[in-house]
């Protein structure tokens, strides 16, 4: 049996949480591999709308597994919150879900690093969800780091406080005012922990492989998008870990060669929240229109999501690193009004027409060159099947479909689990 895995073709938010719960009924193990609570996802269905941040967007079926991988880095304090929204499920959380002993852990100094890194940069800070994930990453590359398995050693402790100290004398190399009341932090740290431990820690490297073995459906959850990848994104402006293809194999333990189906998710158009370059980033009533519509606001932080015009030449680069065999396309549903699409094909760069994504994208050497496509008026979110989606829609998917070399096998039309059209 392969895994198949699902990963967010732009720069995060393209509807990730919303597509693995309808897919979950088809697996039997829903695994997340990097990443951390930077990550939102939304889920609705039955008029509840759930956001989850570090544990599985499989969590509301009753039959599935839900692995939290050795590639995320999980907050105890914000999964204790997420357990607690679980509550009124009354979820079998210690049979569902599974957290491998070798994922890190987020220290409350780690936040407090990331928030000191950010401030020391000042305008050219990253936009960082300030949850701890770089610095979290950065000990685990040097060999520092924290790992849910050392919870099982009775002197866990000892090792804490010394990585906490050493955070310390950290915090005060940025040279910024960074206030805060460690024992404060430290004691809402403990006791989340004391419920973490309540959770199955496995080895779920070996848990996957015999689940595979078993002839078990596996779908892993990418978090954030192939743009905020580490290697491949738009360094600096990107997260810590590497959100593609690979890093699936790295942040669960699967082998390249059991990897099966690659789910690629993107929306209609594209949104970015933080810092770093957006080519087709609109600042007119088009870019207003869609965050209203689409009510663009982050799902962690709040903060109001850039918008823009759908870019192929990013969504070809994504497409391609990470080996896209199915297309999904979300909120085709917040399109529906204008007169005309634009949908950008090609970049000016220095001078010349390029079509691949540059070592520099930013807005001085790059400018979008754009293809025009007519809109549609009708409203989406009520139709359940192809045949009712408008004909200047399904040429706008067609186009994309030409270019991208991949079939949209999902148009998805609203945020519901039944608002999701099959092809
Ligand atoms: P994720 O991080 O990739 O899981 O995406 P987020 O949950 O951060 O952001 C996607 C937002 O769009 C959420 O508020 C979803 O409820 C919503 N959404 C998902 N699909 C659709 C859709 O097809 N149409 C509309 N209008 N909203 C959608
Ligand atoms: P999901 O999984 C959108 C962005 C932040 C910032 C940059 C680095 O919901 O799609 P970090 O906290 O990782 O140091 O922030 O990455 N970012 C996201 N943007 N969706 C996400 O996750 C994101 N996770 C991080 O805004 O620009
Ligand atoms: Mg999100």
């Amino acid at each position: 049996m392969a895994v198949d895995l699902l990963l967010g073709l732009q720069w995060g938010d393209e509807g990730k949480g919303k597509i693995v719960d309808v897919l979950t009924k088809n697996y039997d193990i829903i695994a997340r591999f990097q990443g951390g609570p930077n990550a939102g996802h939304t889920l609705e269905f039955e008029g509840i709308k759930h956001v989850l941040h570090t544990i599985p967007s499989g969590i509301f079926h009753p039959n599935a597994i839900n692995i939290i991988g050795n590639g995320v880095v999980i907050d105890p304090i914000i999964l204790k919150k997420e357990l607690d929204n679980l509550q009124p499920f009354n979820l079998d959380l210690s049979k569902k879900l599974l957290v491998s002993k070798k994922a890190h852990l987020i220290l409350p100094t780690h936040r407090l690093l990331d928030a000191a890194s950010e401030a020391a940069k000042g305008k050219a800070k990253i936009g960082s969800t300030l949850k701890g994930i770089g610095p979290t990453y950065m000990d685990k590359t040097g060999r520092n780091g924290f790992r849910v398995g050392d919870l099982e050693n009775d002197n866990w402790k000892e090792k804490y406080r010394s990585l906490t100290k050493k955070h310390e004398s950290m915090i005060g190399f940025h040279q910024v005012e960074i206030q805060y009341k460690l024992e404060e932090l430290e004691a809402e740290f403990f006791d989340a922990v004391d419920t973490l431990k309540q959770l199955g820690f496995i080895d779920s490297e070996q848990y996957m492989f015999d689940a595979m073995k078993a002839g078990k459906k596996i779908l892993a959850e990418g978090a954030q998008g192939s743009l905020l990848d580490i290697d491949f994104g738009t360094y600096p402006f990107v997260t810590s870990s590497n959100t593609t293809a690979a890093g699936a194999c790295t942040g669960l333990g699967v082998a390249p060669n059991k990897i099966g189906e690659v789910l690629g998710i993107f929306k209609a158009y594209t949104t970015r929240v933080g810092s770093g370059p957006f080519p087709t980033e609109l600042f007119d009533k088009d870019g207003e229109t869609m965050g209203r519509v689409g009510n663009e606001f982050g799902a962690t932080t709040g903060r109001r999501r850039r918008c823009g015009w759908l870019d192929l030449v990013a969504l070809k680069y994504a497409v391609q690193i990470n080996g896209v065999t199915e297309l999904m396309m979300m909120k085709g549903d917040v399109l529906s009004g204008f007169d005309t699409l634009k949908v950008c094909t090609a970049y000016q760069y220095k001078g010349e027409t390029i079509s691949h994504f540059p070592f520099d994208v930013n807005e001085s050497s790059l400018q979008p060159v754009y293809t025009e496509l007519d809109g549609w008026d009708k409203d989406l979110t009520n139709l359940t099947t192809v045949e009712e989606l408008p004909e200047n829609l399904m040429k706008y998917i067609e186009f994309i479909e030409k270019e991208l070399e991949v079939p949209i096998k999902i148009v998805s039309v609203g945020p519901d689990r039944k608002q999701t059209i099959h092809r």
